[in-house]
């Protein structure tokens, strides 16, 4: 099966967010596919992520290492710049960007422990990034077919709320959800071909949910690689006539 529908070539991959996680688990899983051309591999400080650096080893020249701070357009453009300087059309971008503890954001639970500083933080790399990404990278998905997909999470579904908490990070991936699902309907006019998904890559074990794994039944705690091949089979499933709509990793689709 293609990696996205309707691609009869090899693909030219980017994800931002892979220096560890998901993120670097997708790098792994798409690096060993056949139909697999190159990988971007974008993140902060990729030169000291030695998971990364062993891949790029391992891969040569298949594997392009970025540094860019994805809540800042000056990197932004530098970014896309130097994928455009080597490729014409990425089929593939995947944003794996997220916080939920760290750098400012804070898990929080009552309403009292709300401040300005956190949700910032939380929309910045949350739903700004992401978006913005896919802004700067437009002009390289407008030849067909080309999928953008971004990890958003459940918790952003506001009809599936009933326990509350996580104010932040719940309302930052809502607000992801809805600039990806209003991107989908530009991108439907610049590129039919051209898909806009938000996903939901099930609790994985990384460092973004490790505090809070202590509640997580048996079982539903999943390997970095499980959920990045769950990913990539919701990637080679879901074309255009699917695009903005929001998916967990049991291919179901979940609601608003
Ligand atoms: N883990 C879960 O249980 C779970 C559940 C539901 C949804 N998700 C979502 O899945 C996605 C991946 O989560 P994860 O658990 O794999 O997270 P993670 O292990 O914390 O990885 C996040 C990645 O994003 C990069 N990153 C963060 N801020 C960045 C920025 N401003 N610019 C560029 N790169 C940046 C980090 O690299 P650097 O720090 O090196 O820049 C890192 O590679 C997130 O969107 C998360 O919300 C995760």
């Amino acid at each position: 099966m293609p990696l996205i529908p309707g691609l009869t070539g090899k693909a030219d991959v980017l994800i931002c967010g892979a220096s560890q996680g998901i993120g670097l688990a997708l790098c792994t899983a798409l690096l060993a596919r056949e139909d697999v051309s190159r990988v971007w591999a974008v993140s902060r400080h990729t030169s000291t992520a030695g998971a990364l650096l062993a891949l790029a080893r391992a891969y040569g020249e298949r594997l392009l290492l970025m540094d860019c701070d994805a809540r800042d357009e000056v990197s932004l453009t530098a970014l896309a710049s130097e994928v455009g300087l080597a490729c014409t059309h990425l089929h593939l971008v995947i944003s794996t960007l997220g916080i939920l503890h760290q750098e400012g954001s804070k898990a929080e639970k009552p309403l009292a422990q709300l401040d300005l500083s956190g949700l910032q933080a939380s929309f910045a790399t949350n739903a700004f990034a992401p978006i913005l990404l896919l802004k700067h990278l437009l002009p390289l998905l407008r030849k067909q077919p080309a999928t953008f997909a971004a990890l958003s999470a459940r918790v952003g579904s506001i009809s599936d709320n009933r326990l509350g908490g996580w104010y932040s990070y719940r309302a930052s991936k809502a607000a992801l959800n809805q600039l990806l699902h209003t991107a989908s309907i530009e991108l439907k006019r610049l590129n039919p071909a051209a898909t806009v998904l938000a996903l939901h890559p099930g609790t994985t074990d990384t460092a973004l949910s490790r505090p809070f794994q202590g509640n997580v039944p048996e079982g539903k705690l999943f390997e970095p690689a499980f959920a990045a091949q769950c990913v990539i089979e919701l990637l080679e499933r879901l074309g255009p006539a699917e695009s903005g709509s929001f998916w967990g990793w049991d291919g179901e689709r979940i609601g608003w």
